[in-house]
């Protein structure tokens, strides 16, 4: 917990004594006085002050976390720690392999067969596909076919890269 949540805890169960024994002198007035209505009237602006109280350190507890959730939006500069892996990317750019867009892009579904898709390695399920001709598998990945969404979904592939990724699952698939 942070020191700003910590503190309004401790804020709130201050206030909390304090009205706590507001509340016991009442009683004991009760006794003495015996003004009841003055009583209760005082224990429920007592108990009202309480909850207030509770309530404040409970906004503080939750300001406390924005305030972590906060770094996940800033910006990452260039030379920052969190900038590091998108230069690495953009160092190693060039077309990167079949294995490569497949692995991160087609292998969601096609390792497993989510949406009724051939999986890498089922020959049964590719024979026949590939028996359509390369040309008419390469436009099906590029374009889309039934379930099959256009470019796998890898919108920064370029063609080349797609037809890479189809010719390493057809070459794994026989
Ligand atoms: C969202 C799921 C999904 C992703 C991601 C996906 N595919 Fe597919 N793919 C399918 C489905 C479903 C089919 C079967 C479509 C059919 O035959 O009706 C399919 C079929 C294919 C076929 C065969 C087309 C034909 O004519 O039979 C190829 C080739 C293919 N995908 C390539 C790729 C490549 C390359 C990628 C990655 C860049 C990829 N897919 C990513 C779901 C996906």
């Amino acid at each position: 917990m942070s020191n700003a949540a910590q503190l309004g805890l401790l804020i709130g169960q201050a206030i909390g004594i304090i009205c706590a024994k507001t509340i016991l002198t009442q009683i004991f007035r009760l006794y003495v006085d015996l003004s009841f209505v003055e009583l209760i009237m005082k224990t429920v602006i007592a108990s009202l002050l309480a909850v207030a109280a509770a309530l404040s350190a409970l906004a503080i507890a939750d300001e406390s976390i924005d305030e972590r959730l906060k770094p996940a939006g800033e910006l990452c500069m260039a030379g920052d720690e969190c900038a590091a892996a998108v230069v690495e990317v953009a160092a190693s750019s060039g077309p990167r392999s079949g294995d490569d867009v497949y692995g991160s892009k087609c292998a969601t579904c096609h390792a497993t067969g989510a949406a009724g898709a051939p999986k890498l390695g089922d020959a049964g399920a590719w024979a026949p596909r590939v028996g359509q001709g390369m040309d008419i598998l390469y436009a099906h990945a590029l374009e889309g076919f039934n379930g099959m969404p256009a470019k796998g979904l890898c919108f920064d592939c370029s063609d080349d890269e797609i037809k890479a990724a189809v010719d390493h699952m057809v070459e794994n698939s026989k």
